[in-house]
Parts: C-alpha cells; structure tokens; sequence
C-alpha cells in the first residue's frame, strides 16, 4: 500500500513543470515565512529539494539573510541524518541520491538545538503521519529531536492523502503546508 502511494505521488510529482513547482513553492514559502514558528527560530534545519520537491533553496538564502542559523541534513551510517551547519551554498556538494549536502562534516549542530526542522516527504495525512521514500531517515531523526522542536512538512496539495498507513516506527510532523492551506496536525 505505502509503495502505490510513492508511485502514485512520484508520477505525478515528476510530471511537474519548473513554473509549477516554482509557483506552487512560493506560496508555500509565504506560508512558512508568516508562521510564529519561522519568524522567531534561531536555528532551522531544511532539505535541500530535488527531483520537484517543493523547493527550499529560497527559504535558505533567506534565512541566512535574516541571519539564522541554518543547518542541512548529510545521510551518516545506518540511515541516520546529521544536521550540519552551513553558511552559503557553497558549503553544499551532491551526495547520497545527488541531493546537496553539506561538504564538510564539521559543524554538526546539536539536535536538540533546532528550534524548526523543514521536513521533506511523498505523501502526508491530515494527522501528520509521513510517508518517504522508504528508507526511514526521516523517522529515525525525527525519533531524535526534542519535544521542542518545531517539525513543519512542505508538500503539494497532491501529496495529501485521507490516510497513510502506519508502522510502529513512523513518526508525525506537527504541521503541513502546502499551497492552499496550513495544516495543525496537534
Ligand atoms: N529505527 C529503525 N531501525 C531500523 N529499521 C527501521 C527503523 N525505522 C524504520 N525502519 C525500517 O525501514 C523501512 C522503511 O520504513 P518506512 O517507514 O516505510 O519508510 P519511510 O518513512 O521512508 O516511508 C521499514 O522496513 C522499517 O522496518
Ligand atoms: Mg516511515
């Protein structure tokens, strides 16, 4: 079931024109950028989009402008995410599935440090449960953080589904943005 999801949603997603995802993004990003949650973070850990993922490269070069600190995600041993910390774009280089991480593994922040983590996914319920690309990264980092920190979803109208089905180990997001609304999941 979870696998005609993905299938479902990656058609459909890679089906996108670039002036979709970019329009669609934007209204997204205008979302993010109005939340309490954003506008007050210190430290912000994102995906870095590819492959139409709803883009973030904006909101990074924006939050380094406001002077954030913005940490990006490079896959370490057992499926595991380790925030690190960048300060431009030159810090990232393609790695595991040609998604940009960061070079260096210098510079890992602190998990429990993150005040909002930008959290990337192929399809979502209204209740915040997750669907991925199959490898759990996401539940295992997400199973890591502190009660306190803020975990935001960026998605598509599409990728909202009446229900995921859930294992054990999945993890929710607190809130779902896409271009039409802003999800509570909490
Ligand atoms: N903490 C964990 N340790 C070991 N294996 C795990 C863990 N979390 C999930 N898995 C395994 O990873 C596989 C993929 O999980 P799934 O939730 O379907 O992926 P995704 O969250 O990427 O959609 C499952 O077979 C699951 O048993
Ligand atoms: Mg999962």
């Amino acid at each position: 079931m979870k696998n005609v999801i993905r299938q479902k949603v990656l058609n459909i997603r890679g089906s996108m024109s670039s002036e979709e995802v970019m329009e669609k993004s934007a209204k997204i990003h205008q979302k993010l950028y109005e939340t309490q949650h954003y506008q007050s973070a210190t430290t912000i850990m994102t995906y870095v989009d590819f492959q139409n993922e709803v883009e973030t490269r904006s909101i990074i070069a924006r939050a380094f402008q406001e002077g954030k600190n913005v940490a990006v995600p490079i896959c370490g041993s057992n499926y595991t995410l380790l925030p690190i910390k960048i300060e431009s774009f030159e810090d990232l280089e393609p790695g595991t599935m040609g998604i940009l991480e960061p070079k260096k593994t210098k510079n890992i922040i602190d998990v429990k440090k993150l005040d909002l983590v930008l959290v990337p996914g192929i399809a979502f319920d209204r209740k915040g449960n997750r669907l991925g690309y199959g490898l759990a990264y996401y539940d295992r980092f997400l199973n890591s953080l502190s009660p306190a920190t803020v975990t935001i979803a960026l998605a598509y109208g599409f990728q909202i589904f009446p229900t995921i089905p859930q294992e054990e180990h999945d993890h929710r997001v607190n809130i779902i943005i896409t271009e039409n609304e802003l999800i509570k999941c909490n």
